[in-house]
């Protein structure tokens, strides 16, 4: 019985030489330790020895058994090692490598103007007022004193929704009209940006939406002196503090007087060039003293108040700003031009 166990012990180390991998190695278990391995029916027959034999058979039987389960967990660890260096190799880590830099994104240039405008008149004590895109035709028109039919409305092409007297607003002045009747009998300084839309064949110069910044003062001694020194103020500030202004006369149904600025053109410094049509000027922003129909609508007494207002397009200043040279630009989400600013 004695050589029989050798011969099971040297079996079994011989066949585990031939396992690879964790499913042969599971049917060697089962073999040489299993329930029917042979080194088993060893173990079922002891009692069967004599008072002599058994011992010996027995201890002998238990040291091929731990010899055999040792062997076993070796082989199982060492797989285990080679499938661990096998994957380490395979999927080899460099951790000194550099990271990927993550894409910085920007602000939009008419972001960074619109900014630049709210600080400005910020630091002059003005407040930002947002109303709504989707107005009713009373507030951009009625109220702004352009009545239906009034030729006035041709200046501004109009989205119309298939709501009766529901349109995008075509500028920021119905604004003004919300601000005046949340603030009565209050003083007013704000400014109020947002997008505005126009019915416009789309060009160079002109899109279909663009933003506005609209500013509205209303108080008891508002004069023109007053819209001219803090639009004047504000160019200063905007472009440089040599900037020249100029106002022109011009015609808004909301405003009388109305005026518009220019700016001295900054590419020419007021010679002349393509940018300004040879005048040396650059229109800015409309303006002028409001209505005082206007204020009434607002529920002001024009007898008691008076204010300006103005609007101004922030992607005019960019474009002047800048230099660019079609407005379609600004909202063809084209990232070469985008990120140059
Ligand atoms: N709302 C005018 C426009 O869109 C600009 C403007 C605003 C003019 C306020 C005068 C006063 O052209």
């Amino acid at each position: 019985m004695l050589t029989q166990l050798e011969q099971i012990e040297k079996a079994a180390l011989d066949a585990l030489k031939n396992v690879q991998d964790e499913a042969s190695l599971e049917q060697w278990r089962i073999a040489h330790l299993g329930r029917s391995a042979p080194l088993m029916q060893v173990f079922d027959q002891l009692g069967k020895l004599s008072k002599e034999e058994r011992p010996l058979i027995g201890r002998r039987a238990n040291e091929v058994k731990r010899g055999l389960d040792n062997a076993l967990a070796e082989q199982s660890e060492a797989m285990r090692q080679a499938a661990l260096a096998r994957t380490l190799t395979a999927e080899r880590l460099d951790v000194t490598l550099p990271g990927r830099p993550i894409g910085r994104g920007r602000l939009h240039p008419s972001t960074q103007i619109l900014r630049q405008i709210y600080r400005i008149f910020a630091d002059m004590g003005f407040q930002i007022y947002r109303s709504r895109e989707v107005e009713s035709d009373e507030y951009n028109f009625e109220m702004l004193n352009i009545p239906a039919h009034h030729p006035a409305r041709d200046m501004w092409d109009t989205f119309h929704t298939t709501a009766p007297g529901v349109l995008l607003r075509t500028h920021t002045s119905p604004g003004q009209i919300h601000v005046m009747r949340e603030y009565y009998p209050q003083p007013i300084r704000v400014i109020l940006p947002g997008m505005c839309f126009r019915y416009e064949q789309i060009s160079a110069r002109k899109e279909t939406q663009f933003n506005q910044v609209e500013g509205l003062a209303v108080g008891h001694h508002i004069t023109f002196g007053d819209l001219k020194g803090t639009l004047s103020d504000f160019a200063r500030r905007m472009f440089g503090e040599q900037v020249r202004t100029r106002f022109r006369t011009s015609y808004f149904p909301f405003t009388e007087p109305s005026a518009e600025m220019d700016v001295e053109c900054f590419l020419c410094g007021g010679k002349g060039c393509g940018v300004c049509s040879g005048t040396g000027w650059l229109e800015i922003l409309g303006c002028g003293m409001v209505h005082p129909t206007v204020l009434r609508n607002g529920g002001y007494d024009p007898l008691k108040f008076s204010g300006f207002a103005f609007g101004m397009g922030p992607e005019r200043i960019a474009m002047l700003r800048y230099k660019i040279e079609d407005i379609r630009y600004f909202w063809a989400n084209d990232v070469r031009f985008l990120e140059q600013f």
